[in-house]
């Protein structure tokens, strides 16, 4: 972290910038820096700069007001991100009937695809779907189904989801200025962010609410299992044996956390990544395979049921709903 020239600059740039990002460039703060978040509230704290304007202008982004905690011993103005409120709700959201997370230890597997696979799936058995893209720093869930809104506050002050035929839709692509604009927020923020996209989304009423992660049992899984248990993950992963090491930490992670595990889908099955057994599954991971996919070219370029429809691919996918159906 640069040193910076002084309290007024600090003062100026937090006032007039919206975006954490923009304020630690302006800063000159190391935006590698693993602790730009807290640095740049340390900074806000030790300059006694309402670190409020930055994050009450994040939060109007969303057309929403943030209620700050009090926090003993330090001026509640110049409080920020730290504090009771960030994950302080709990429990499943009103009218949402069943809450399912598609999760994997492991990046690219098709997490994404299988959770908007899910969607479609439930939308075309006339299903009411929500999808909650929890992978807040890249929201492929916005470009994948190629959506083009913002997410704007409806007249109660909640935030409408965007509407993908039918499919209530929350993603932070929808709030980015930029497509390749990058979000990097940890900790506190993170968790009041998904808190707010969680409980203030006018959801309405849900069959299912699924859930997009990011890879990793970093942030998101975790503030999200600390809020509610869901009502069954889906473990995703290839066959190759570091998939399977990485996705072995999700089924501890729920393990550990008392979620229940509904099973294993093998993503990206063939020659090239390998395929996995059923009886494979259950001895390497210790739960039930409950599909494999092929890799194939056909779901590379993202999916759309009501123009391509795939019947091997809805045959798995019809497996699947059963089992968290059933
Ligand atoms: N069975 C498949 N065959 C071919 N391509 C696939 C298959 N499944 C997913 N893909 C493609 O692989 C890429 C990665 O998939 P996806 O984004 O769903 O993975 P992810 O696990 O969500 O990744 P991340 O960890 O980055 O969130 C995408 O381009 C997707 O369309
Ligand atoms: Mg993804």
């Amino acid at each position: 972290m640069k040193k910076i020239s002084g309290q007024e600059k600090v003062k100026n740039i937090l006032a007039t910038q919206t975006k954490a990002s923009k304020v630690m460039k302006d800063l000159g703060i190391n935006l590698s820096d693993e602790d730009e978040n807290l640095a740049l509230i340390e900074l806000a704290l030790k300059n006694k700069i309402p670190l409020q304007i930055l994050l009450n202008n994040l939060a109007k982004n969303l057309g929403m007001k943030v209620e700050w905690p009090k926090v003993k011993g330090v001026d509640e103005k110049f409080i920020g991100a730290y504090g009771k409120s960030a994950g302080s709700r709990t429990g499943r959201p009103a009218d949402i009937k069943k809450i399912v997370a598609v999760h994997s230890g492991k990046g690219g597997v098709g997490k994404t695809f299988l959770t908007i696979a899910l969607a479609l799936y439930g939308l075309q058995r006339d299903k009411k779907i929500g999808l909650l893209d929890l992978d807040i720093d890249c929201p492929n869930v916005y470009k994948a189904l190629g959506l083009k809104g913002r997410l704007i506050a409806n007249k109660n002050r909640q935030i409408e989801p965007l509407n993908y035929r039918g499919l209530k839709v929350i993603s932070m692509g929808a709030v980015l200025e930029r497509e390749n604009e990058a979000i990097m927020w940890r900790g506190p923020i993170l968790t009041k962010a998904i808190e707010q996209l969680l409980y203030d989304t006018a959801w309405g009423e849900l069959d299912l609410l699924i859930i997009d992660f990011p890879p990793g049992t970093g942030d998101a899984p975790l503030t999200l299992f600390n809020m509610l248990k869901p009502d069954a993950v889906i473990a995703v992963t290839t066959a190759t044996p570091i998939a399977l090491l990485d996705t072995s930490k999700t089924i501890d992670m729920c393990k550990q956390l008392g979620v229940k595990v509904a099973g294993l889908v093998v993503n990206m099955s063939g020659d090239i990544m390998g395929k996995l057994s059923k009886q494979e599954a259950t001895k390497k991971l210790g739960v039930e395979l409950l599909a494999s996919i092929e890799m194939s070219k056909k779901y590379g370029g993202g999916l759309n049921w009501n123009e391509q429809p795939d019947s091997t691919l809805k045959r798995k996918i019809k497996a699947i709903w059963k089992k968290i159906f059933s």
